[in-house]
Parts: C-alpha cells; structure tokens; sequence
C-alpha cells in the first residue's frame, strides 16, 4: 500500500480484534514511535491496557477491545498540538500500511488511567488508538471542495488538486474539517478556524496534502 491509498483507505477504527499483537508487530510500533517523535513531541507506546478506554464516554463512543494505543506528549510550557498533528499523521499512515487500524481520540478516553509515564514538565496532547480491525469503519463524509479551498477546482494544477483531495480525507475531530487551503503562485497555505484540538487537526491535514502533492506547506 502506498501512502496515497493509505490516506484514501484510512477511517477512524474503534472495534478491535481482541487478539493481542505478536511481538515482532510490537517492536515495529515501538520503533515507530521513536522515529514519528521529535523535539517538541513525544509518542509512547502502551500496549495491554484495559483500562484507558474503561470509561463511560469510550464506551458511549463504541469502542470496543482498545488495549493498545500511542500517547502523543508535549512539554507544559509550549503549545506543540500541530506538531503532534503532523508526526501523529506520519504515525497513523504508516501503520495502515502495515494493515492496522487506528483511531485520533482527544477526548473519549481516561487522562486519568492512561498508563504513559510522563515527566514533570510533559502533559498529554492526545492518543492513538491502534489494533487490529473488528469493523470497517464508518464511510469518511467530505466537505464540498468550495469550503475549504479558496481556489476553483477547475484552476487547479494537478498536483494542488491532490493534495486538496487528502485533505479532505484526513481525520479531524468530530469531522469538524475547520480549515481552509489557498495558493498564491506556488505557495500553499493551509490555515483553520476555531473550536477543540483545530491546531492537531491543522497538523494532520497538513501532513496529508504534502504527502499526496509532493509539495511543502508554508509553516
Ligand atoms: C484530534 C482528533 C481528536 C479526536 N477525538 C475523538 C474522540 O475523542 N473520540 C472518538 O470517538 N473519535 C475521535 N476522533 C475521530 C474523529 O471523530 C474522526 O476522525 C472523524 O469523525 C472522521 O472520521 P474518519 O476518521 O473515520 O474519517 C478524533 C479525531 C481527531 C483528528
């Protein structure tokens, strides 16, 4: 599967296969992890935990067999969420392609329960849920293209198109899809609107269109 067919193929999955993961698939997450985090965001791997999903919300959210997931961290001091949007994204597509299912959960989770170690200075950004797929996932809704891209469709360069297709298809919390793509010559800018965890979303959608068009976002 190329990156392209893994954007295009990813829902948001939240029925796991209650089977744990084989070992040599464990080390794959874990290295993973390390080489998706960078200065300013951390992502750590917990695996067999009952409990971080054991809550009246998750439950509510129907997921189901949750036990492993990634914990996206960001110092205390600096607001680090596009950053954790943009290597979570990395993180999430590379895992499909190696057939697992993941869902972005910022909210329907227990802060309280997750088993992460954090230090002093670290709070956490989100999770990841990953596993094996008990279902399909629901059908990904798009906006039409006219809401979030201020180029007509019929102006735009193959490549732009591409990248505004990703977009479209890239997770964002509750759907919400909050943001708007321009171009001015050859300059892309993806910028988003207001509401919960806009910035981890601007992050995730940000890393879609590079990875589809080939090209840079201006940061
Ligand atoms: C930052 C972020 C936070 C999210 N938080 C939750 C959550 O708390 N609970 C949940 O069930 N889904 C959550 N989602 C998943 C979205 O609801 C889902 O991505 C969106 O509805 C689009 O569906 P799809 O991922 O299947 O395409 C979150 C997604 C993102 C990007």
């Amino acid at each position: 599967m190329t990156v392209k067919e893994a954007i295009k193929h990813r829902r948001s999955i939240r029925r796991y296969k209650d089977t744990p993961l084989p070992d040599d698939i464990r080390v794959k997450l874990a290295a993973l992890a390390v080489e998706c985090s960078c200065e300013n965001v951390s992502i750590k791997p917990v695996f067999d935990d009952k409990d971080c999903f054991d809550t009246f919300l998750a439950h509510y959210g129907k997921f189901r067999n949750a036990f492993n997931y990634f914990v996206l961290t960001g110092r205390k001091d600096t607001d680090s969420d596009e950053t954790a949007g943009y290597m979570g994204q990395k993180l999430v597509l590379a895992v499909e392609e190696m057939g697992l299912g993941t869902c972005w959960v910022g909210g329907t989770f227990s802060k309280g329960k997750c088993k992460a170690e954090l230090g002093a200075d670290e709070k956490i950004i989100c999770i990841i849920a990953v596993g094996y797929p008990d279902e399909e996932g629901s059908k990904h809704r798009c906006k039409p293209m006219d809401k979030i891209c201020s180029v007509k469709e019929e102006d735009m360069p193959a490549w732009f198109r591409n990248g505004v297709v990703a977009a479209l298809y890239a997770p964002t919390a509750m759907n919400q899809q909050k943001f708007m793509i321009s171009l001015d010559e050859d300059k892309v800018k993806i910028t988003c609107g207001k509401g919960p965890f806009v910035k981890v979303d601007l992050g995730i959608v940000k890393y879609n269109f590079e990875a589809a068009s080939g090209h840079e976002v201006i940061k």
